[in-house]
């Protein structure tokens, strides 16, 4: 048994009422100023002003003491949204959209996420399992310490079971805590551009009873999107993944407003993502069903589009959790520190919303609310140490990462 405490810490954390926080209390966090959280086998057993957890303990409780120097003690992030098992970047179609070439338009030509499935189908799964651990490190390193990873670049059975193994092996492989989605339903592969019909019937009479079968996803996402599947095929896909078992999730109006907000409240999905065209009706519908909005500042960013409306969705009573969306394609980056920056400084959410976001509303968007997502009692003592006085040093030092350790399960992983 290892007992840890940190103290002289500068805590700021949400605390975990068993519900992800919405309208008002998107904001509600706790404040320590001279903090101590004490763990035993990194689990948190106490955490509050250093006197008073002091006070809980007897002598000889404490193996191992952190002396935090007083610097800025957060939850560690989660990062509810990423497609980062990916074998090859795009670098060459980022310099195509920076010249003006639209996203969809490279996807129609048989480029972004098309080019992606080329090169995720030739991988070994070896050579995919190192490409998508390069980038769960970093992720790790600026932070994170749970994600979300989808499929969604095999588009056959056999290549999307392939991408669910390696996704369930970083898992396995690092201290990370990873949640496997089936994306699937992330475009029609080239082989069925003319049969598009012929793809969702593999989609839902053999891809989704094998992806149950093998029992590593947790979550069925779709791309609800013009030219990719249509709100009636996205609804099928999600009702077949429903009946087998799993969570529901939508890529719902990145591009245009098609619907897919509204089909998230009416299928009562656990989240709707990205959003950035979603309408104010499917928005308040979204609020009323107690569905997660997940904002991607980065890919409104990389895209050089129009933020999605985060203010209003706090206005409605949208829970909001906060997202990288790591993609080879539509925003490569693996920093929760940046797209926190962006939340705060571009979407207008303040630095303890954003915080919500990044941590607790994002472990609700996975279902990993009972391990993490804040410092409560009986959570797994993630932690993160940054170089500041508070959460807003994440937003203010913009560019690099605040972070000077991470703690997974009360074990250092990363310090610079
Ligand atoms: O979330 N929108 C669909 N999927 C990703 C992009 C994937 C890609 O371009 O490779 C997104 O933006
Ligand atoms: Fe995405």
């Amino acid at each position: 048994m290892i007992r840890k405490l940190f103290r002289n810490a500068s805590i700021t954390t949400p605390s975990d009422p068993g519900t992800p926080l919405a309208g008002e209390r998107q904001e509600e966090v706790r404040h320590f100023t001279h903090g101590a959280v004490y763990c035993r086998d990194g689990v948190i057993k106490a955490i509050g002003e250093e006197k008073e957890v002091l006070k809980v303990l007897s002598p000889g409780d404490v193996d191992i003491e952190i002396d935090c120097e007083g610097l800025c003690l957060i939850p560690g992030f989660v990062d509810p949204h990423t497609h980062m098992c990916f074998a090859k970047k795009r670098e060459e179609e980022f310099t195509l959209r920076i010249q003006g070439t639209d996203y969809l338009e490279i996807l129609q030509r048989g480029g972004g996420i098309l080019s992606s499935v080329r090169a995720v189908r030739a991988a070994s799964e070896d050579e995919l399992f190192s490409t998508t651990l390069e980038h769960a490190l970093s992720a790790h390193q600026f932070g994170t310490t749970t994600l979300e990873i989808k499929s969604g670049y095999g588009l056959e059975t056999e290549s999307e079971l392939k991408m669910l193994r390696v996704i369930d092996r970083v898992g396995r492989e690092t201290p990370l805590d990873v949640v496997p989605t089936f994306l699937g339903a992330h475009a029609v592969p080239e082989e069925y551009a003319k049969a598009p019909e012929d793809y969702l019937n593999l989609l839902i009479h053999d891809m989704i009873p094998a992806v149950s079968k093998q029992g590593i996803a947790r979550f069925c996402d779709v791309f609800c999107e013009r030219n990719v599947f249509t709100v009636d095929q996205s609804r099928r896909i999600l009702q077949a993944a429903k009946e087998a078992g799993m969570g529901l999730k939508v890529h719902a109006d990145e591009v245009y407003d098609l619907g897919g907000a509204g089909l998230a409240a009416e299928l009562q999905a656990t989240s709707a993502e990205h959003l950035l065209a979603a309408s104010d009706e499917n928005l308040r519908a979204m609020a009323k069903r107690g569905v997660i909005g997940v904002i991607l500042p980065g890919t409104a960013y990389s895209l050089q589009k129009a933020y999605a409306p985060a203010r209003k969705m706090v206005e409605f009573g949208v829970p909001v959790a906060l997202a990288t969306d790591c993609n080879p394609g539509s925003c490569y980056t693996e920093s929760m520190p940046f797209v926190f920056g962006l939340a705060v400084l571009n979407m207008n959410l303040s630095v303890s919303e954003a915080l919500v976001a990044a941590t607790l509303n994002a472990a609700y968007a996975i279902e990993m609310a009972a391990h993490g997502g804040s410092l409560d009692v009986g959570k797994s003592a993630d932690l993160l140490l940054l170089d500041g006085e508070s959460p807003a040093i994440i937003a203010y030092h913009a560019g690099v990462s605040p972070v000077v350790g991470v703690y997974k399960r009360g074990e250092l992983v990363f310090s610079p």
